[in-house]
């Protein structure tokens, strides 16, 4: 659906995107992470036809953004990462003069727009102005706003930054009720947010994919089964005593936080025999994205 091809993009000197290709299937939610300065932003903006690449192409549906991008704008629904909303504006009338800018039918109009504002949850605001919304309210209308015309694809970028858990929690559940209907693009650096929603995610780093696939096939290939987390009292410790061991893949030690990857849990108490006296606590955990991250991108 979405096909981005050999994307680069500087600006001055600094090489925001690196020769960048990615394909996003029909109906799929396809998530980007990486950490601030990435290059997430730079790569969206010249999906959604605002920024123009030195080089490469995106094409969607078919269409390239650069030869049809009218045809491609109207495909495309956008979430910034700074929503620019028009701040004397109420909240309906807000929807409706963006429905009238994307050419919404104006007998369906008004339903659109009510039907938008009980999605998000803001049927009760919608003769509220913008103005006095808080953050988590102003990003439900730019989501109502980047849905207006019924749009097959949404691109999402960043879209909790900043929120309370509640509201951010309010918006992963409709981005996850909108699975399946539409192909999704989601960047964002919160990889629980990754995790739970994406079919497969992309790792971006310096302007160029790390590694991609879905949550559980990275998470299963970068560690074993298990991760021990173990606080030691002093890091006078041997770490390649315990790397020795048949079970251990990786060890890390961070400060006084010894962290050691698993295949299985037999050697345990080998490892805590090792460290002895020295052991403050230990506890194990499911590998999650951030370690597939902290990985691909050190
Ligand atoms: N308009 C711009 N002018 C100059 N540099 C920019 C601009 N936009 C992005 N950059 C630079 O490009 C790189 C990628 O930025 P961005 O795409 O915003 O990353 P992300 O969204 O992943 O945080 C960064 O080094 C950033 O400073
Ligand atoms: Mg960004």
């Amino acid at each position: 659906m979405i096909n981005i091809s050999s994307l680069t993009k500087y600006f001055g000197k600094t090489r925001a995107l690196d020769n960048l290709n990615l394909n996003i299937k029909k109906g799929e939610l396809l998530g980007i992470i990486g950490p601030n300065g990435a290059g997430k932003t730079t790569a969206i903006r010249i999906v959604c036809g605002i920024l123009r690449p030195d080089s490469g192409d995106v094409t969607v549906d078919g269409y390239s953004i650069l030869k049809d991008p009218i045809k491609v704008k109207s495909m495309i629904g956008y979430l910034p990462e700074e929503p620019n909303l028009y701040e004397r504006f109420r909240a309906r009338d807000l929807l409706r003069y963006f429905g009238e800018l994307y050419g919404v039918p104006k007998e369906s109009l008004d339903w659109r727009v009510s039907e938008l504002l009980e999605l998000v949850g803001m049927e009760k605001r919608a003769r509220h102005r913008i103005n006095t919304f808080s953050k988590g309210l102003r990003q439900r209308i730019a989501i109502a706003r980047a849905l207006i015309h019924d749009p097959p694809i949404i691109i999402f970028d960043e879209p909790t930054m900043g929120l309370d858990p509640a509201t951010s929690l309010a918006i992963r559940e409709f981005i996850d009720g909108l699975k399946g209907e539409k192909t999704i693009l989601l960047c964002t650096h919160y990889m629980d947010e990754a995790d739970a929603l994406c079919d497969r995610v992309a790792i971006l780093n310096n302007g160029k994919i790390r590694d991609m696939g879905t949550p559980e096939y990275l998470k299963a290939k970068i560690h074993g089964d298990i991760i021990l987390q173990i606080k030691i009292k002093s890091p006078d410790i041997d770490i390649n005593e315990i790397d020795a061991l048949d079970s251990v893949e990786n060890v890390n030690l961070k400060g006084l936080n010894l962290s050691i990857s698993l295949s299985s849990k037999d050697e345990i108490s080998d490892i805590a025999g090792l460290i002895g006296n020295n052991m403050l606590s230990i506890n194990t955990k499911e590998p999650s994205l951030d370690d597939v991250f902290i990985n691909s991108v050190k």
